[in-house]
């Protein structure tokens, strides 16, 4: 999906989504000699300033992926320790946003989690849902895999022929329907890989590795890697429109 980009006063391109694998929580608390779950607070910490700067910014779309369908295999403390925490956030943090004229949306699976923490979540969704503020989504107990076989269960289901299923149509049946793909995908603490993320909406995404601990990762950083993405040259596979590409040569 390709969407003309806003720019700021200056005249440069802002991403219109911009995704955030907040990696490096367990990394900082270790670093402190705290335990891990440490690093999982200071990091859901994190979120509001980051949220707050990218508003400025002027970017409609910001997702933070929380949570994989793979980090089930940690501890069960660290597990319980990062659904408590998301469970002590969403209440403390929801009606800051709402006031912020936040949409919050979820992407990933509900199904299985604790009743009280979908109804929270749900809750959230439904009260900021005509917002017209930041799009901030929470990628919890997402991972790209599942997701792409959960849309084509739905697809098979819908009956939708084989001639029928185009890239467009395809989108439809991701959590992200209504998303447009990020242009700039972040992820923190220096590891360079996708861990299973946004595998489809990724195609064309421009990605920056900062080797910054998540809870570490400031309002400058963020500039930072806007100003970087605003260098880069996206060309989806074509050539750039110049006059002499345009005559195909
Ligand atoms: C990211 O931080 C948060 C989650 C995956 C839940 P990590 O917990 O992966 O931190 P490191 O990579 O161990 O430092
Ligand atoms: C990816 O980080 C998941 C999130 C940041 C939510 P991980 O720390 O789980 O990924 P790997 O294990 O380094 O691939
Ligand atoms: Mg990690």
């Amino acid at each position: 999906m390709m969407m003309t980009e806003r720019q700021d006063t200056s005249g440069e391109r802002i991403p219109r989504h911009v995704a955030i694998i907040m990696d490096g929580n367990g990394r900082w608390a270790q670093k402190r000699d705290l335990p891990r779950i440490r690093g999982h607070e200071a990091g859901t910490e994190n979120i509001r300033r980051i949220t707050v700067r990218a508003g400025e910014l002027g970017i409609s779309y910001l997702t933070f992926w929380a949570f994989s369908t793979e980090n089930w295999s940690r501890p069960d403390d660290e597990v319980e320790g990062i659904l408590r925490i998301l469970a002590e956030t969403i209440p403390r943090e929801r009606d800051e946003l709402h006031q912020r004229g936040a949409r919050i949306r979820h992407i990933g699976n509900l199904d299985g989690l604790d009743p009280h923490l979908v109804a929270q979540i749900q809750d959230t969704i439904d009260l900021t849902s005509e917002n017209t503020g930041i799009n901030l989504t929470l990628a919890f107990n997402y991972s790209g895999r599942a997701e792409i076989l959960e849309a084509t269960r739905r697809i098979l289901k819908a009956g939708i022929s084989p001639d029928e299923l185009t890239p467009e149509r395809y989108e439809e049946f991701l959590y992200t329907a209504d998303m447009p793909d990020p242009d700039l995908i972040i992820r923190t603490s220096g590891e360079q890989r996708i861990s299973n993320f946004f595998l489809w909406q990724s195609a064309f995404s421009e990605w920056a590795f900062p080797p910054i601990l998540w809870p570490d990762f400031s309002e400058h950083d963020l500039e930072q890697a806007v100003t970087d993405y605003q260098q880069r040259e996206r060309r989806y596979g074509g050539l750039l429109t110049t006059p002499t590409t345009q005559s195909g040569k």
